[in-house]
């Protein structure tokens, strides 16, 4: 150790293996951040240029050249080809040398008024901006599925479980409605936490500002944020605090995928064979010719395991931070992307999957075993006047003599709100569309303002 060698970075001199310690994954993690860093990067220019001071920090050109700069990095980033290099620490830095390298005394001045932190937090909120609408987006059109999948198998009977025993009678299309119900309530979480990250942290530096006069409502604006954070000290706790409240609504995203992926393990099982699963979403076994195993559901459910991981450890990591920035917000970072990430690719692949599931009726219908028909017996018997308790020791000291009915009927027959006869579709499609509508708005007034900023197409391929 004592040979070791001391690297120099944009910020110091450094000993190697500290450097390695403290980068940690950042190298790696913060190729997602590039593109975001460089958007607010942009808005901090155009900032510096308008700041009335003489002489200017950067000059009206100077700030059209990062721009620029700043989109060419942006492009090259999406197209694999910007390096972070080990002495750079993290894409933060990385950006700024190569602005110094490609514009001279304009890279130099980049960083007048702002930290690492608050630019850090403000690529971080931009990335959530893009993710969590994303992510609503995705719920949303699931949510539609499970809709759609409810309809269309509005009068196909299947058993309704409580302890996973056989209970009452019930139909496929409750069953897919109270998924497609769950996952609204989940967008609205997912709403609720964009609508926090809505706010923009940038200029709040250090964590306790700065004595120029820059403007923070503008830097706002250009980013397309509803507003700035108010209390700088409160922008810089706010990292790691938008990314726990994100992932807590990615949790239980991945809690209603995980149950309902559950349920279609169980219900795909030869003992039961409800669902048939698509061939194309389950894989073989190298041994046994006859596997064909729901491996997607599986990984869904474990998924939602480690998202909840990441939210867990997200909270522990802020849990302990003092105020002001501390280096633990970093490792806050790791779990973040993974989280999001994760919860966007269960929601995209469970709605192909959704869509090509069958339903077996026949095999449904056999799971009414006549004692399902229990509590409707002794409802009937309350029709005719009985009181219920009456009614309902009169059946359970007679079960052998509840007959099977009808499973369609005895659904059917269930005709109030939310029940297997009392569905409303367009109430979920309509709650569905709401949460689209709102986060396609929010992502084209976001796209909008980054376009005017950057001068260019944003986001420039198609996609997201
Ligand atoms: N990569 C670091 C992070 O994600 C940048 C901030 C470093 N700031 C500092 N004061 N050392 O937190």
């Amino acid at each position: 150790m004592a040979g070791m060698k001391v690297k120099a970075t944009t910020v110091g001199a450094v000993r190697e293996d500290v450097l390695a310690f403290t980068a940690g994954n950042d190298i790696e993690l913060d190729r997602d951040l590039v593109e975001f860093d460089c958007i607010g990067t942009a808005a901090h220019a155009v900032m510096l240029a308008g700041m009335p001071v003489r002489p200017p920090v950067l000059r009206p050109a100077d700030a059209r050249a990062a721009v620029r700069a700043l989109g060419a990095i942006l492009r090259e980033a999406r197209a694999g080809r910007f390096r972070i290099r080990p002495e750079d620490q993290d894409c933060h830095l990385a950006i700024e040398r190569t602005l110094t390298e490609r514009l001279g005394e304009t890279g130099r001045r980049i960083h007048t008024g702002r930290s690492r932190n608050d630019q850090v937090a403000t690529a971080l909120r931009l990335h959530t901006k893009v993710h969590v609408l994303g992510a609503i987006r995705e719920a949303a059109a699931l949510a539609v599925t499970l809709t759609d999948f409810a309809e269309a198998h509005e009068t196909v009977p299947m058993a309704g479980r409580t302890h996973l025993q056989p209970a009452m009678p019930s139909s496929v299309g409750l069953w897919a409605a109270a998924w497609a119900e769950d996952l609204l309530d989940d967008a609205v979480l997912l709403v609720n936490a964009f609508e926090l990250a809505d706010q923009c942290p940038l200029g709040s530096a250090a964590s306790y500002g700065v004595p120029l006069p820059i403007d923070r409502e503008k830097t706002a604006r250009l980013l397309g944020f509803s507003r700035p954070t108010h209390t700088v000290l409160y922008a810089n706790h706010s990292r790691g605090k938008i990314e726990s409240i994100v992932l807590a609504a990615c949790a239980q995203v991945m809690i209603t995928l995980s149950r309902l992926a559950q349920d279609l393990i169980l219900f795909s099982m030869p003992e039961f064979g409800y669902f048939v699963l698509p061939a194309e979403f389950c894989t073989g076994s190298s041994i046994m010719p006859q596997k064909r195993n729901p491996d997607v559901l599986e990984l869904v459910r474990s998924r939602a395991a480690r998202v909840m991981g990441c939210a867990g450890v997200v909270q522990e990591i802020l849990r302990a931070a003092p105020s002001g920035y501390n280096r633990d917000l970093q490792d806050t970072k790791e779990p973040y992307l993974e989280g999001v990430a994760a919860t966007r690719a269960a929601l995209r692949v469970l709605d192909p999957l959704i869509r090509a599931t069958k339903a077996d009726a026949p095999r449904l219908a056999a799971g009414f075993t006549p004692d399902v028909f229990a509590t409707d017996r002794a409802l009937e018997l309350v029709a005719g006047g009985m009181p219920f308790r009456d009614a309902y020791h009169h059946v359970k000291a007679n079960l052998g003599a509840v007959g099977a009915g009808d499973p369609v009927r005895a659904a059917r027959a269930k005709k109030h709100l939310g029940a297997p006869g009392g569905l409303d579709f367009a109430l979920l499609r309509n709650r569905a569309a709401g949460a689209d509508g709102l986060a396609a708005a929010e992502r084209d007034e976001f796209n909008g303002a980054v376009s005017r900023l950057l001068h260019m197409r944003y986001p420039p391929a198609a996609g997201r």
